[in-house]
């Protein structure tokens, strides 16, 4: 049974020393290695992880071919201006090809996972001679895993998977005794800047989960250049996530005097507090208009744009 530490309880320094301490005695001078992916949980524990050991922690990011636009440069940006020097691993031809003909949303997540961690960083944690695993696991994602919510995370033992015997490394999770507001108070506490702790979640498979169909590099590209539109025309909405999803299905459309049997992207805005229920943002007509516009003009062959109204349940937040 894990301890929680709720947000009242709470010592962001008492629990930055504590754990840089409890990282420095388990991994007792060996070399660790994590991989970051920009997130909240992944950034906090490249902080503390180089806090408490410097060098002998290397940091990876995993260019799986699948993210925002600039997402490497600037995470691995961020990271330098900290004294980290992140290790970005061109890994996207290997992505792709695991994601070939897979249009099944269950087989595509099940591709990313196996080849994030049995091909690509299996194999960069082989090679770096490293004994120690740091993962920014934290108690949401054992719970949602428990309850079968969730597959996709990292909490090997909890899915009964011994980490020592399935990849010859132990698992250190620092932040597993903490919910969300807790990592980003920690964050905050580590001088972390706040565009990072304030970023709207954003799925591990990335930008395909939000490909119905196959993701090929073509049309994450499209899904890619939809979401630079819509992140920068959502992100002063409040608003708790929002995204752009390329759909399968084709529709005519018309540009320039001529028919044109084109995409669709659906934009989806969702109020919610906690990921588990979500409702559909009522944004003004007029920025529903203008996301439309920016898209059909930016993104080469699109010639529809929806906006998603249903709630979660039955929809979810992402569409794949
Ligand atoms: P759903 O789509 O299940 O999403 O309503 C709930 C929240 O979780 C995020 N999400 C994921 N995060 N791996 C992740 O790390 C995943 O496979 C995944 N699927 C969904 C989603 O963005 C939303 O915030």
């Amino acid at each position: 049974m894990i301890k929680e530490i709720a947000l009242k309880d709470l010592v962001p320094s008492r629990f930055i020393s504590e754990k840089v301490e409890e990282i420095r005695s388990l991994t007792g001078g060996g070399k660790a290695i994590n991989a970051l992916s920009g997130g909240i949980d992944s950034s906090v524990v490249t902080l503390l992880g180089h806090k408490a050991i410097g060098n002998q922690l290397t940091t990876v990011f995993i260019e799986n071919g699948l993210m925002r636009e600039g997402e490497p440069e600037q995470v691995s940006g961020l990271f330098k201006k900290f004294g980290i020097d992140v290790v970005v691993v061109d890994a996207r031809k290997e992505f792709f090809d695991a994601l070939k003909g897979k249009t099944d949303p269950e087989e595509k997540r099940e591709a990313i996972t196996q080849t994030f961690y049995k091909n690509v960083f299996g194999r960069i944690v082989r090679e770096s001679g490293a004994r120690f695993l740091l993962q920014g696991t934290i108690l949401t994602d054992v719970d949602e895993t428990v309850a079968g919510i969730k597959r996709q995370h990292n909490v090997f033992e909890q899915l009964g998977i011994d980490p020592q015997e399935a990849f010859g490394y132990r698992i250190i999770e620092p932040l597993i005794q903490l919910r969300k507001d807790g990592v980003r108070e920690v964050g905050r506490a580590l001088g972390m800047p706040p565009e990072l702790f304030k970023r709207i979640p954003f799925p591990g498979p990335a930008l395909a989960a939000r490909v119905i169909g196959e993701a090929t590099p073509g049309r994450i590209e499209m899904v890619r250049k939809a979401t630079t539109i819509v992140e920068r025309l959502l992100k002063d909405t409040g608003a708790f996530q929002y995204m752009a999803i390329l759909h399968e299905d084709r529709v005519t459309g018309m540009r320039d005097g001529k028919r044109e049997f084109g995409h669709q992207i659906e934009i989806r805005c969702w109020d919610s507090t906690d990921a588990r229920t979500a409702s559909p943002t009522q944004l003004p007509f007029e920025l529903l208009r203008k996301i439309a516009d920016d898209i059909t003009l930016n993104v080469p062959g699109v010639v529809s744009v929806t906006y998603n109204i249903a709630t979660k349940p039955p929809s979810t937040i992402e569409a794949v």
